[in-house]
């Protein structure tokens, strides 16, 4: 279950504030399967990003599995990520520097 109350995602660039994600309430039951589809730049990989523990919200309530992901500690989000959660980048998100172990 992952729910979420009023999530938003502000990025701060210079003077410019670009609200990716704002206000956003849902719920999701476990087993769910959500597609979520809108226009290019309207928010879909900064909530992908939120939910997976990749970047922190704006707002704090995120709730995953039952617990409180934001009240966790980076070293929790990481142990967290590894347990819980599964992700497929379309842009694979691999670090150049790695070898192909430590990327895995
Ligand atoms: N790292 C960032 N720094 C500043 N602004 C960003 C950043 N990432 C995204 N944005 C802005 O936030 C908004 C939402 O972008 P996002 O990438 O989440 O959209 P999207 O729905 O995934 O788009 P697409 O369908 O093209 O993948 C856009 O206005 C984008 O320019
Ligand atoms: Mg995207």
């Amino acid at each position: 279950m992952i729910t979420a109350d009023n999530l938003s995602r502000v990025y701060h660039m210079g003077a410019v504030d670009v609200r990716a994600i704002r206000g956003v309430s849902f719920a999701i039951g476990r087993g769910g399967f959500v597609g979520i589809m809108d226009a290019s730049g309207s928010g879909k990989s900064t909530l992908l990003h939120v939910l997976g523990l990749l970047d922190r919200p704006t707002t704090e309530s995120l709730t995953v599995d039952g617990v409180d992901v934001l009240a966790l500690s980076e070293r929790e989000q990481t142990r967290f990520r590894l347990d819980r959660l599964g992700y497929v980048f379309r842009d694979y998100a691999l670090i150049g520097e790695l070898s192909a172990l430590e990327n895995v």
